[in-house]
């Protein structure tokens, strides 16, 4: 077996870690859940979301499209799914991938038409802009048959999917501590995904240089049952 197939395959050891994985899975699922009310309309709207200029129709789209990435997404990540079910894990991985591209491309509108200021709306526009990226590129790596890249790519993915979690974390934070609205609401338009990024980077290079984005190709495998393992 190859040092990157090695680091690949290698199991997350401790039980802090899995408590990690898991509760944020769980996290995803429950964030995602909620926010579908968007699409049946019922349940609360904050008001500076309900303020925003194209909240007609796109947060619909947004909420429906979004909330469905990162409820797969949680599953996408997961070794069992992807070593025991291939087939549900790619079945999956395309839907992830248009959840993505539909609740990104949203994004950027809603981000144009935020009710907080144009600081909020650059840090939702990035953050849409990577995202849209980040998934891209996840799908090319995985169309080529790199898995390694494909899997960091979607790592980094699916961090930024999580905006969504540790905004809806920050955000009653801010509140509970006393911090103005409008100005928590412009800080964690960045802080919502930034500090996600550096984890996700620094948990690729803990991981070994085949998740790393600057990393050669694997060579081509010699039989795919070795790669299909490996998705
Ligand atoms: C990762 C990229 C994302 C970007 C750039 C983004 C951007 C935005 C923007 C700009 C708004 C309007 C905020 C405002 O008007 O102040 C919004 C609202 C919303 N987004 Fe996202 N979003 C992202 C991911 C997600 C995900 C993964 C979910 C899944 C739950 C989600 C669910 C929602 C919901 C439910 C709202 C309505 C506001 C609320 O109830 O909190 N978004 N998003």
């Amino acid at each position: 077996m190859s040092a990157t197939a090695g680091a690949f395959n290698r199991k997350p050891g401790s039980a802090l870690s899995k408590a990690v994985r898991y509760g944020g899975a769980l996290l995803g699922v429950c964030v995602g859940l909620l926010s579908y009310r968007y699409i049946v309309q019922v349940g609360p709207v904050p008001a500076n979301v309900l303020a925003n200029r194209f909240f007609d129709h796109w947060i619909v789209v947004h909420a429906g499209a979004a909330s469905t990435a990162l409820i797969l997404g949680a599953m996408q990540l997961s070794s069992v799914v992807r070593q025991r079910w291939r087939g549900l894990h790619r079945a999956s991985g395309r839907v992830y991938v248009a959840s993505c591209i539909a609740g990104g491309a949203s994004a950027m509108v809603l981000a144009a038409g935020v009710s907080t200021g144009p600081v909020a709306a650059w840090g939702f526009g990035a953050l849409g802009t990577l995202w849209l990226y980040a998934t891209m590129q996840g799908l090319r790596s995985a169309r080529a048959r790199d898995f390694s890249r494909h899997r960091a790519w979607m790592i980094r993915s699916y961090a930024l999917t999580f905006a969504a979690v540790t905004l809806r974390i920050y955000l009653p934070l801010s509140q509970i501590i006393g911090i103005d609205f409008a100005f928590a609401y412009r800080c964690i338009a960045w802080l919502a995904w930034v500090p996600n990024m550096v984890i996700a980077e620094i948990y690729l290079r803990q991981r070994g240089p085949g998740l790393r984005a600057g990393s050669q190709p694997l060579p081509a495998p010699s039989c795919s049952s070795h790669t299909d393992r490996m998705l």
